[in-house]
């Protein structure tokens, strides 16, 4: 019997069958615990000697059993160490890195000047109601001034944003009565325009608003030549066109000299020197009250831009799709270094 648990246990190529083993020879029912039955049919004087053999054998196979054990959880670790390892040598993988798209890095550099200047940055939903798009933009329905804007309406009363324009309106809203307000907003809209070079249905704007105490388009005109000299170079000036937006009064349209030529005229400037860049104008004071705003107390400028014409006069992009189309080729190109 101890010659056959012993071949067996060493016999034995992995741990459950070894468990088999043990609970065969170690446990309740086996040929040991057979084997001390039959003690009982032994003289008195055979016995002891009869049972320390049997204790023998028995300890035997459990230390054989252990030792097996012991030996097979070694190989088994060997084996998981073996199939895990990892050959360092092999050259790395070199992960590719994203660059920021140009329209945020843009972005980016537009709210960083004006936090500069103490403004918060605002968003605001691009599914939008007609009522902060339009209504408390002082665009009721039916006013023509709305065919400036062609619009992807949702229903009657929800409709895409066709201008951040709609940000500030809400942001009016959540700050009356309060002064004063300092807000940069951000964000896409949307207008049913045909895509090419210079258009698409869906391009992003940022906008400034202020409002407060004896604000005057002074404050805005030095605000703008500030932003203008961070974006296009320190010797840019800037020019005040009139114009028109059924939000501000009075409105301009504003220009900068051109960061190509300098101002003699060139290509990108048509001969001119300037270069149009964004609207602005005086917060109407129809939309101070309808936000809840006393607008013989206090006055506002707002200025709103078009991200992508700044990215493309900024870097010389000549097609406004490259920002949507993705070819790594271009955005790779944009790459920030701080
Ligand atoms: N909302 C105007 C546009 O989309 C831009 C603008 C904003 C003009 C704020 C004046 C003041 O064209």
């Amino acid at each position: 019997l101890r010659e056959e648990g012993l071949a067996k246990i060493e016999a034995c190529a992995d741990l459950a069958s070894l468990q088999q083993l043990r609970v065969l020879y170690l446990g309740k029912k086996g040929p040991i615990q057979e084997v001390m039955g039959m003690m009982k049919d032994l003289s008195k004087e055979e016995r002891p000697a009869f049972g320390q053999q049997v204790n023998e054998m028995k300890s035997l196979l459990s230390k054989a059993i252990d030792d097996r054990r012991a030996l097979l959880e070694a190989k088994e670790m060997n084996e998981k160490l073996e199939q895990e390892k990892i050959d360092i040598t092999l050259d790395g993988y070199q992960p590719k890195v994203a660059t920021m798209h140009p329209l945020n890095l843009v972005q980016q550099e537009i709210e960083d000047l004006f936090i500069g200047l103490g403004y918060t940055v605002a968003e605001g939903p691009e599914v939008e109601l007609d009522f902060y798009n339009f209504e408390r933009a002082n665009i009721p329905k039916d006013h023509p001034a709305r065919d400036m804007q062609d619009t992807f309406y949702i229903n009657a009363e929800e409709l895409l944003r066709t201008h951040s324009t709609a940000i500030q309106m809400r942001q009016l809203e959540k700050f009356s009565p309060q002064l004063p307000i300092k807000v940069i907003c951000p964000g896409k809209v949307y207008r049913r325009d045909d895509d090419d070079a210079t258009h698409s249905h869906q391009f992003t704007q940022v906008e400034g608003l202020v409002v407060g105490e004896n604000i005057t388009m002074s404050d805005l005109k030095g605000t703008l030549e500030f932003m203008a000299r961070k974006m296009f170079g320190e010797k840019r000036v800037i020019r005040f066109r009139p114009s028109y937006f059924q939000f501000t009064e009075p409105s301009v349209e504003v220009d900068v000299s051109c960061h190509i030529c300098g101002g003699k005229g060139c290509g990108v400037c048509k001969g001119t020197g300037w270069i149009e860049i964004l609207g602005a104008g005086m917060v109407h004071p129809n939309v101070l009250k309808m936000a809840g705003y006393d607008s013989s107390k206090c006055s506002g400028f707002a200025f709103g831009a078009g991200i992508e014409r700044i990215a493309m006069l900024k870097y010389g992009i000549d097609d406004i799709r490259h920002f949507y189309t993705n070819d790594q080729r271009f955005l790779k190109t944009f790459t920030r270094f701080e």
